[in-house]
């Protein structure tokens, strides 16, 4: 008996094992070479210098190894566009030996593997490398090309797959690394990295960072510029070239604010600090959340705190992203989903709730619009990229469509029991990264099935296997749209005039949606009309500035166009350009004038941006 339960218990014992580990080792990531269902990196030490003559970081990565397999078998590392020049690796005893590796062929979306043969199951592995001026992953900016036009500038931008661009790595969001680096570059350059900045660093030219939560490679990030410090709140501050700097403690002092709320839904901030580092204007992206570090475009610095949700988004991803992390691109929207939704609560409990509805029914609207053009397959939030690089496939659906689900679920259950399965979620795969299949079955053991009869498991499949938006999709309404409607029709038939409008007290949200819900068969005498009263050609909020020339593109108003041509010069953020060069492509006279911009603007725009308005240009 004793021995008949001792060797059940073996045997159930040996089978959890078997399941644990093959839980732990399926590789759910196309977009790497890794072959990390063998072994893993733990922890990464860069050792890098800037070279700005060069355009090329130049040094060594060490990694540490964990095995996951009894036997040795070769590293398999991503890299692109990196050269090579010599591995080592470390064993057991510590003793350090150069070993054989081999470069193949690049491929124009993964880069090109790198596969290190050590024999033996190294402990370390120090790769001697450096980057080149192709590096996607980095934006190479000369002194014109910055806000105080007297020091170069370097930052990195890694998601989706561009860190193996600048460090040869695993580079799959299915790994994480705690990271220490030391940084040497020009004397009078500050360096700043997803990691401890501390506030009174000498500026020497000599810089060590300590990262010493795990984290996925896409969220490494260096930038290295003329940048100076300045607080905002204890935890909180700012690093910008000087001539911004006050203009962004102003604009995004709401940070700790920020804080402090999204800790009272989500539970603790856990990682420390939170800056902001204000860049050029060619960053490709509003904004991006690497951690402790924030990366912004300086174009959401409106004077009016207008477009401050992207600091609450970025935050937001410090829970949904950075904590718990989409183990591949194909779960992006569990990223980007969560952190809308997380993005407008903050938004809610800091500015109110009539602010947040009119984000959410401004980014819905802004959603059907995509969704009526974007290929069937690509509105699906567990969407199939089919091999594309993952930029390639970038759209609203995993952000709105995201959000939209996770409303529904919200307004289904009630805030009290979301609010709790949401905190639960965070808490419980913190620090890990899942895929869909494994969040469904998360949502179905702790909210859809623990209540049941409320949400059936053909919506929650509907929602994010199908295309489209289902037919139930909440539809976000604010009273102050509706007014607006009501004024838009009055005007054009000609019930009331343009004094009559009560702009003086609309709010970014508003105009946006005025702009956004003028009819397309508007005639020019009211655009001139329009812009007589409200000179909207010329307006300062980026957002305005684009809906206003987006609608112009549209409707053949071309008082724009000098205008325009300057905001497309100055502007580098894929978001406010891409849908403008589009617009413009659609006619001959559009297409060619876009041109002609373009070859002025392509120099100062990033890569990202460069691939993307290639590809609209030259059908
Ligand atoms: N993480 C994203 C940016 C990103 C996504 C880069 C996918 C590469 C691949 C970032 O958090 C983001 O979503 N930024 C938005 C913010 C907006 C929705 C408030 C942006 O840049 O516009
Ligand atoms: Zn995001």
């Amino acid at each position: 008996m004793r021995i008949m339960l001792k060797l059940l218990l073996l045997a159930t014992l040996s089978i959890s094992q078997l399941v644990f580990a093959s839980n732990t080792t399926v590789r759910n990531d196309a977009y790497t070479y890794a072959n990390y269902d063998q072994v893993i990196t733990t922890h990464l030490y860069l050792d890098l210098d800037v070279d700005f003559n060069e355009k090329a970081l130049s040094g060594f990565a060490e990694l540490s190894l964990k095995w996951l397999t009894d036997e040795a078998s070769p590293v398999i590392l991503d890299t692109r566009d990196l050269i090579i020049h010599k591995v080592m690796a470390q064993n057991n005893q510590g003793q350090w030996q150069k070993v054989n590796f081999n470069l193949a062929k690049r491929d124009d979306v993964l880069g090109s593997k790198l596969t290190i043969n050590t024999k033996f199951k190294a402990k370390k592995l120090r790769v001697y490398y450096n980057s080149t001026e192709k590096a996607s992953g980095l934006q190479w900016l000369s002194p014109e090309q910055t806000a105080g036009k007297e020091k170069p500038f370097l930052f990195s931008q890694n998601q989706a797959i561009h860190a193996r661009s600048w460090i040869p790595i695993q580079d799959t969001p299915s790994v994480r690394v705690t990271y220490t680096a030391r940084i040497t570059t020009d004397k009078d350059l500050l360096a700043v990295m997803s990691a401890n900045n501390e506030p009174n660093t000498v500026r020497d030219g000599d810089y060590f960072f300590s990262m010493p939560q795990a984290i996925p490679p896409y969220l490494i990030a260096i930038g290295v510029g003329d940048l100076h410090f300045k607080a905002m709140s204890h935890q909180t501050g700012i690093y910008a070239e000087t001539n911004i700097l006050d203009a962004a403690v102003a604009e995004f002092d709401d940070t700790q604010a920020m804080i402090d709320k999204a800790e009272q839904m989500y539970g603790k901030y856990r990682w420390g600090r939170y800056d902001l580092l204000i860049l050029p204007p060619s960053f490709p992206f509003g904004g991006m959340e690497n951690p402790r570090l924030s990366f912004i475009t300086p174009t959401v610095i409106a004077g009016d705190k207008s477009l401050v949700n992207l600091i609450a988004h970025e935050l937001a991803h410090s829970w949904s992203g950075n904590l718990v992390t989409n183990e591949s691109w194909r779960d992006l929207w569990l990223n980007e989903g969560f952190t809308s939704y997380v993005e407008n609560r903050i938004m809610e409990a800091v500015f109110g709730e009539n602010r947040a509805t009119m984000e959410q029914a401004l980014d819905a609207q802004g959603l059907n619009y995509e969704i009526a053009e974007l290929a069937p397959g690509d509105t699906q939030l567990y969407i199939d990229l089919k091999g594309r690089d993952p930029d390639d496939a970038f759209s609203g659906v995993p952000y709105t469509k995201g959000q939209l689900f996770l409303i529904y679920l919200e307004k289904k259950f009630g805030r009290e029991r979301f609010d709790a399965f949401v905190l639960d979620y965070f808490d419980s795969h913190a620090f890990q990264s899942l895929g869909t299949a494994n969040f469904v079955k998360y949502l179905k053991a702790n909210l859809t099935h623990k209540f049941p009869n409320i949400v059936s498991d053909e919506e929650v499949n509907e929602w994010i296997f199908e295309q489209g938006l289902p037919s139930y999709v909440p539809k976000p309404t604010s009273t102050a749209f509706t007014t607006i409607d009501d004024q838009i029709s009055a005007w054009l038939t000609d019930e009331s005039t343009l004094e009559q409008l009560p702009t003086k007290n609309w709010t970014l949200h508003e105009w946006l949606h005025f702009i956004n819900n003028l009819p397309l068969d508007i005639k020019a005498e009211r655009m001139a009309a329009l812009d007589k009263q409200f000179d909207l050609t010329h307006s300062k909020n980026a957002e305005i500035a684009h809906a206003w020339y987006l609608l112009s593109v549209r409707v053949g108003y071309d008082v724009v166009y000098p205008a325009m041509s300057n905001y497309l010069v100055a502007i580098g953020r894929r978001k406010l350009i891409v849908p403008l060069y589009k617009e413009l492509a659609q006619t001959e006279a559009g297409k060619a004038w876009a041109m002609k911009v373009y070859q002025q603007a392509r120099p100062g725009y990033h890569g990202l941006a460069q691939g993307t308005i290639d590809g609209i240009l030259k059908k």
